[in-house]
């Protein structure tokens, strides 16, 4: 395509009811879903993904293991796992939802095709027939899973229709009702493949475009550049999106750091929990042991029980080491291995190294890259572990995302819990999933999909509820087309101002825009260059750097499709990054230490904090509102959580 092609797109409208935006874990829920709700009703749904659906989201590269699923468990005990490993300030009404229906979903993966691990005496035995997992953990089972992305979408595709899904579509932005701000009542996005804008109107939406990556400089430079742990495709456009047509958020202070194998970021779960591996510090010494105690500094002990403790606070036990010159962290695989081996036969001791690849393969192949680039046998050497960059989302151990409304029938739900559909945010007729939905995090690949099926029940009740409603957008088709095509037109006007292509003062590549979001939330957001610290002064120099940024952010050129695409993903991280820097700054404790620290706020505050910060933002004045919303318990205090978990917080109205 030339590049003068671009000037005048081809503009799309299209009028649904439904609208469902993302292709991933949530969106592949409601897709599947939904068909059996709206059979007979003549609702028209379209599905829209920014890539293909059989790889796309987090789930691309394929999973070792199922994060969630209940079996014998209960699932009070899983809302108390999810508010243990979140320093106890959590929806409880969203999680134990999640929990209550998640295995439905994963007894459907297994009857789809997806190979799950079972225990000896039950092989053959699906789970739906009580068939016994292997489990890695208490929450966690082992499965085959390289193509589980590619299953899921199937299924979906096939319930939802292919006529009725189109993939290559990024979504811009959403908009409001003209006559009711209130309320949503449409979308705009462009072809990555075409030269086309997409303008949709509809009744209701579900909004699952996944979490936040690559908002901080990440380790991996260089010729490392595009390694992540998390997708880096998810580019914050659920949080951004939302936030600019009025949604409120909820605790975008928190991100997860996960520690993972150095360079390949492979995950470390199967290792921990399944090989039984520990990890020491470069004197051979187990940290968790040995700094345990340093626990009580500030008061984060209030939150371990033992050596039973949340991801930060196991995170924070090692970055100790680390600071401390200690490093590097390693993880014994060798000796898990040859523990495990001792009671195998020399076929199982092969199927056991087998695994051990195998659990990369399915999901990092990265890490396998790593391993065989640098000579590295598992059962013969160990591995350095490395704690990541900051990622935002809400459906692993973090849980930044949307206030939403939460189910109907539970006990002691609280009003502020629910006031509508369940898994709306605060904009009538918007609805989100998985990394999404804020305040629930630990529902993984599994409960996201299980939000979705939520959100298609809720949608089109929505629907059937409002069937006068005639939304009209807040923008005219020519605002829309201007504003999403700003980056090719500032490229075609000024391309020949210079003779090199990248060199020009009246634009900025994407490129070079996002490395200066990169270094600004590394260094000033507590990113990995302080050791994930920040203080009040920072933030505040932080929050001036961000605003020209903003700025210049209108004067992104694009010189193809491609780079259309890494203009608009940059400036939802923009908008998701200035959100999380808003809450940091309010929050003024630490509470997920190993996360992030505020340098001038050490401890954990239960009596000022332990409530949510939620916020909203009004795209007119670039203005963020932030407040503190009551925590309401619902699952009383087990015997083996820590006793701060009684504490219910500050009165707040
Ligand atoms: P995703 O599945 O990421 O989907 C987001 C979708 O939105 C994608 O289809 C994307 O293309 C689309 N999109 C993004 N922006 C736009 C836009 N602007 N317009 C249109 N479409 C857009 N879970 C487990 O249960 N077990 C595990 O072992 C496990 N391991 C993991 C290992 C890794 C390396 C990773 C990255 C994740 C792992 N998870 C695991 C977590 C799990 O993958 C996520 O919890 C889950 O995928 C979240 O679902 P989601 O629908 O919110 O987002
Ligand atoms: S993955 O999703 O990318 O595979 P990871 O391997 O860290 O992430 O975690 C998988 C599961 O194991 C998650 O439920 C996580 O909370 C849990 N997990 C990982 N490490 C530990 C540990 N040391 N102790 C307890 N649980 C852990």
């Amino acid at each position: 395509m030339s590049e003068d092609v671009l000037a005048s797109p081809e503009v799309v409208e299209e009028e649904l009811d439904i609208l469902i935006i993302g292709g991933g874990m949530g969106a592949c829920g409601t897709a599947f879903e939904i068909p059996k709700w709206a059979e007979g009703t003549g609702l028209k749904i379209k599905l829209v993904d920014k890539a293909a659906m059989d790889r796309s989201g987090a789930v691309a590269q394929g999973l070792s293991a199922i994060n969630t699923y209940m079996g014998d468990n209960d699932p009070a005990d899983y809302v108390r796992y999810v508010r243990g490993d979140l320093m106890g300030i959590t929806r409880e009404d969203l999680v134990y939802d999640t929990g209550r229906h998640v295995d439905d979903s994963v007894h459907n993966f297994e009857d789809w095709g997806l190979p799950v691990w079972k225990q000896k005496g039950d092989e053959g035995k699906k789970l739906r027939d009580g068939g016994k997992p292997v489990r890695s953990g208490r929450w966690q089972i082992m499965i085959n899973g390289e193509s589980y992305k590619w299953i899921v979408a199937e299924a979906a595709k096939k319930a939802l229709g292919i006529e009725n899904i189109q993939e290559r579509i990024f979504i811009v932005r959403l908009m409001t009702d003209k006559n009711d701000p209130g309320r949503i009542a449409g979308a705009a996005g462009f072809s990555v493949r075409e030269n086309k804008i997409y303008i949709y109107k509809f009744k209701t939406c579900l909004l699952a475009a996944g979490g936040a990556v690559n908002i901080f400089r990440p380790r991996s430079i260089g010729e490392g550049t595009g390694r992540a742990w998390y997708p880096v495709w998810n580019a914050g456009s659920t949080y951004a999106m939302a936030a600019e047509c009025g949604a409120e958020m909820t605790l975008m202070e928190n991100r997860f750091v996960p520690a993972r194998f150095k360079d390949g970021y492979g995950p470390v779960g199967a290792w921990f929990l399944l090989f039984k591996a520990k990890a020491m510090n470069a004197f051979g010494e187990d940290y968790q042991e040995k700094n345990y105690d340093l626990l009580k500094d500030h008061g984060y002990d209030k939150y371990a029980v033992g050596f039973a403790m949340g991801t930060c606070l196991r995170n924070h036990l090692m970055m100790i080491e680390m600071k401390e010159g200690r490093g590097p962290i390693l993880m014994d695989t060798p000796s898990a291995m040859a523990k495990l081996a001792e009671s195998m036969t020399p076929k199982e001791i092969k199927h056991l190294e087998a695994e051990a690849w195998e659990d990369f393969l399915d999901m990092t192949i990265s890490q396998c890259g790593v391993w065989a680039g640098e000579n590295i046998e598992p059962d013969k050497e160990m591995s350095e572990l490395m704690p990541t960059e900051p990622y935002l989302l809400g459906s692993h151990a973090g849980c930044a995302g949307l206030w939403c409304s939460g189910p109907d029938d539970l006990p002691g739900t609280p009003d502020h819990y629910h006031w509508g559909y369940n898994r709306m945010t605060t904009v009538n007729g918007l609805f989100t999933a998985g990394d999404g939905v804020g305040a629930s995090g630990h529902k993984f690949s599994s409960g996201s999909f299980t939000e979705g099926r939520m959100v298609a029940k809720s949608m089109v009740q929505y629907c059937l509820d409002n069937p006068d409603l005639k939304p009209e957008l807040s923008r005219t088709t020519e605002q829309l087309v201007d504003e999403i095509y700003r980056p090719v037109h500032t490229f075609l006007e000024h391309k020949d101002y210079t003779t090199a292509i990248d060199i020009n003062p009246h634009y900025i590549t994407p490129k070079m825009l996002q490395f200066r979001l990169q270094k600004i939330m590394d260094e000033y957001v507590a990113g990995v260059s302080t050791w994930y610290q920040t203080n009040e002064q920072m933030l505040v120099m932080a929050e001036r750097k961000m605003k020209m940024l903003k700025e210049d952010s209108l004067k992104m050129r694009a010189k193809d499709l491609h780079e259309l695409l890494r203009a608009w993903e940059n400036y939802h991280r923009i908008i998701t990054a200035e959100a999380h820097m808003q809450h940091i700054k309010f929050r003024q404790e630490t509470r997920y230490p190993g996360y992030y620290y505020r340098a001038d706020y050490q401890a954990i505050n239960d009596d000022e904090w332990k409530c949510f910060v939620n916020s909203t933002y009004d795209r007119d004045t670039g203005e963020w509102k932030l407040k503190k919303v009551k925590w309401q318990p619902l699952i009383s205090v087990g015997e083996n959580e820590p006793e701060a978990m009684r504490h219910l917080g500050p009165e707040l109205s």
